[in-house]
């Protein structure tokens, strides 16, 4: 599909409600359905790859029923063998979650993707299950991936990578094991929402420093609100930032610190940025977010905090065109390993925009303050965080943009346009 963006506002004005959490969405279906009992999960995200791991739980017998945004789940706490391929679609999270929980079960089973899942690499995940001692075959470390039946043993495994996905891939098979203790460590914290979620529920799992630990454990069903996505938040943090005499209120964002790189960086770059009404739930921070118009300086982003603000990178360029000085974005090259290879994707549709910025091994460049001039068409990989990115760069070039493919943002966001133009004043 391909959308025109133009500016038609004069600025962005209001207050809205960012919908559920997409990281936290997976989590909760995923660890509702081991937990024996009823669990209630509301505000559930309606973006599509949540609902792949929804499908898939339910294929794999769970009782489930959604009306409107909330699910309930009874389940007996096991899963049943799917005769068929269960399709993760275009979620890596799903993929990589779900096999942390397959490998160690009594039946067989095949996980599929789209064509840009399917090219993602799994022998992040492949490797340490293998070491768990699950018998795994794939397409040459990427989809298709068969699990045969096998009993896993305990391992302690040093991730080379700061990923969430790999860490909660490796807890939920450590979750089955019979003896001993499973741990995972990695580089740097990566988001910890399974770390949390499953002490909350009743599970044997401590942290030390970037090292946790898990042992076999029953885990009590759940009644969750899931909070809204930061990383959602983010394209309307962006917009009310280099938008002049813009101000926006976001309510209701997860704001858990190994989420909030984002928020770190745009103080960083003299965003003017308020958190009010902060509040827990379920072991989670949760807050609204007041952002208004600022004028931004450029800096250097790497290290520790890239973890933290991952998918949060095509918007900070974005952003970083309308900073005044250089952005240096470095140690992210695990952006390459995404939907799309966001390092190129963004640096190639943005420099079409009119914007400076060169991409590095792992990462970018980029030199502002510049008036994008737009009057082109972007491609947005089949990528959804590249389509609401570009949809914002639209919002602030001279002459109008068409973003094709733009429908990729229903993947976590479908409502993103709707808002969007809720706020137009
Ligand atoms: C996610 C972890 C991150 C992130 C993805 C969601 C999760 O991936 O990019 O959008 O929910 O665990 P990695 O673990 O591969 O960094």
């Amino acid at each position: 599909m391909q959308k025109v963006v133009k500016k038609d506002f004069k600025s962005f004005q209001g207050e809205i409600i960012i919908p559920a959490d997409k990281s936290m969405s997976h989590r909760a279906i995923i660890f509702s359905s081991l937990a024996k009992g009823k669990s209630v999960i509301k505000n559930f995200s309606d973006g599509q790859d949540p609902n792949s791991t929804l499908r898939i739980f339910q294929n794999l017998g769970v009782n489930i029923e959604q009306t409107g945004n909330t699910i309930i789940i009874n389940s007996n706490g096991g899963l049943e063998q799917y005769k068929f391929p269960l399709d993760c679609g275009n979620s890596g999270t799903t993929m990589r979650l779900v096999s942390g929980v397959l490998a160690g079960q009594s039946f067989k089973s095949k996980l599929i993707g789209d064509e840009s899942l399917s090219k993602r690499p799994m022998k992040r995940i492949i490797e340490p299950l293998t070491m768990m001692g699950a018998n795994i075959t794939s397409n040459d470390n990427k989809a298709p991936i068969e699990i045969y039946p096998t009993e896993l043993h305990a391992i302690d495994y040093i991730s080379k990578i700061a990923s969430a996905q790999v860490k909660s891939c490796i807890l939920l098979a450590g979750l089955r094991v019979k003896d001993g203790i499973t741990s995972v460590s990695e580089p740097f914290i990566s988001r910890n929402h399974t770390e949390i979620l499953l002490k909350h529920m009743g599970a044997d799992i401590s942290v030390e420093g970037t090292k946790v630990s898990i042992k076999k454990s029953e885990l009590r069903p759940i009644n969750i609100e899931i909070f809204g996505d930061i990383s959602s938040a983010a394209y309307f943090m962006a917009t009310a930032l280099i938008i002049p005499n813009s101000q926006i209120t976001l309510k209701n964002i997860g704001l858990n610190p190994t989420r909030t790189g984002i928020i770190e960086i745009i103080k960083k770059m003299g965003a003017d940025i308020q958190i009010l009404d902060e509040r827990n739930v379920c072991g989670e921070l949760v807050g609204d977010i007041k952002v208004s118009y600022s004028e931004l300086t450029g800096c250097e982003i790497s290290g520790e905090i890239i973890p933290r603000l991952i998918d949060e990178i095509p918007i900070i360029a974005v952003l970083a065109t309308q900073a005044q000085g250089q952005t240096i974005i470095k140690n992210a090259q695990e952006l390459r390993n995404k939907e799309s290879d966001r390092i190129k994707a963004i640096v190639s549709e943005l420099q079409k925009t009119g914007a400076d910025i060169e991409e590095t091994a792992d990462g970018m460049i980029i030199n502002g303050k510049t008036t994008l001039k737009g009057g082109c068409e972007v491609e947005t990989y089949n990528d959804h965080r590249l389509a609401m990115s570009l949809y914002i760069a639209g919002l602030i070039c001279k002459n109008e943009i068409t973003v094709n493919g733009f429908e990729w943002a229903n993947i976590s966001f479908p409502t993103f346009e709707k808002l969007i133009n809720e706020l137009k004043a």
